[in-house]
Order: C-alpha cells, then structure tokens, then sequence
C-alpha cells in the first residue's frame, strides 16, 4: 500500500506547534461524557465525532470504515470551541475525542507504550492518518514519550505538556504514551487527521 505522508513529519514523525491562543474553557472538556475506555494507561475517553456519531470509542474499522469523516456526537454541543478548532483546520478528520488520563509514573508509561492503528481500511493512495493533539488542562511536569524503537531508550523524545499546546504525531510510527505528573487528571483533544496539502498548511502555518 503506498499512501501520501507529510514531509514535517520525516525525519522525527512528529512536529510541535504554538500554542492555541485563543484557549479552551474548562467546561467544555469538563461537562462532556466520558466512557470507560483504556488506552495508554488509567483513561477515559469523551466521544466528540465517532465512526456513526453514537456515543462510543470503537475503532471505526469495527464499523467498516477508515479513521475518516468522522460524525459528531451528542458531547460536541458541549464543546462549541473544541468543534470549531477540529473544523477550521480543513481537513478531513476521523475520531475526535478528549482523554481524561490520571497521573501515572514514567516506568508506567514506558509499559503503556502502544502504536495507534491509525490506517486500517485506509484506502490504498489516500492520505496516511496521522494524530494530532491538544493539551488542554497545564501539566508542565508531564510529557508523552515518543520512541521510535520501542526497546530503544536512544530514540526517546520528550513532547511537553503545557496548557493549549499543539503537536501533531505519526502514531502508526512512534511508540507513545503520557508520563502525568499532576495530582489530578490530565485533559486533552485527540484527532485523527488525513495527510494531504490542507493539513500540511495547517501545519506550517502553526509552526512556532
Ligand atoms: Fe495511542
């Protein structure tokens, strides 16, 4: 299969952004509902566009279709801002969703590190799904690790954690998982995004 990929993303399979300036009201993340779904340690997750738009965290390969045009569900009236920000980037999106993960230890992270299995049903020739992030409640002290080898500490990298912090990540190609460090949960936007022009733009147009 070959698919289109983002050169930004290369040579690290990652790329850190500026800040979202305008930021995100707590109660957005907040007052949404979260199911109980773990991946990448102790998480819960809040459906925002599922495969059908139904409350649930499902691949959306178990409904026979790639991670794209995503459907929004009955959490997105909540998070107005969150919606808007998935939507002015342009380009075609899959799962949207907030992780509530609670504070973990580095050894725990480094066991719950996990590829994503961002491109099952990705039709041959189209866009590489990719993922991209925003940090929403201020962890400093947290980061995810990215690891390009998984039993290979030399190809770790450290994404910081700060409120309203972009990234984007390569998670069929990175191994990852968060380190939190806080004393409560952390919070943050998940969304499969297609590789193509729109989100190259997006991309360069959010460099710091
Ligand atoms: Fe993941």
């Amino acid at each position: 299969m070959s698919y289109e990929k983002l050169q930004v993303l290369e040579d690290t399979g990652f790329v850190l952004l500026r800040d979202f300036e305008p930021g995100v009201a707590p109660a957005e993340w907040e007052s949404m509902e979260y199911m109980d779904w773990k991946s990448g340690g102790d998480t819960n997750f809040a459906p925002i566009a599922s495969a059908y738009g139904e409350m649930e965290c499902h691949g959306f390969w178990d409904h026979g279709k790639p991670d794209k045009d995503g459907i929004w569900t009955s959490n997105a009236a909540k998070c107005p801002t969150l919606v808007k920000w998935v939507e002015d980037i342009g380009v075609r999106y899959g799962r949207v969703r907030t992780i509530k993960l609670e504070p973990n230890t580095y050894e725990e992270a480094l066991r719950n590190l996990h590829l994503d299995d961002n491109n099952r049903l990705n039709p041959d020739g189209e866009g590489w799904v990719v993922r991209s992030w925003l940090q929403l409640t201020d962890d400093p002290d947290s980061f995810m690790v990215v690891r390009e080898d998984k039993d290979d500490p030399s190809t770790e990298s450290h994404i910081p954690l700060p409120a309203m912090s972009q990234f984007v990540v390569d998670t069929e190609r990175l191994w990852h998982a968060v380190c939190h460090r806080g004393t409560k949960p952390r919070y943050a936007l998940i969304t499969s995004f297609e590789s193509g022009p729109a989100l190259d733009k997006w991309i360069s147009e959010q460099l710091p």
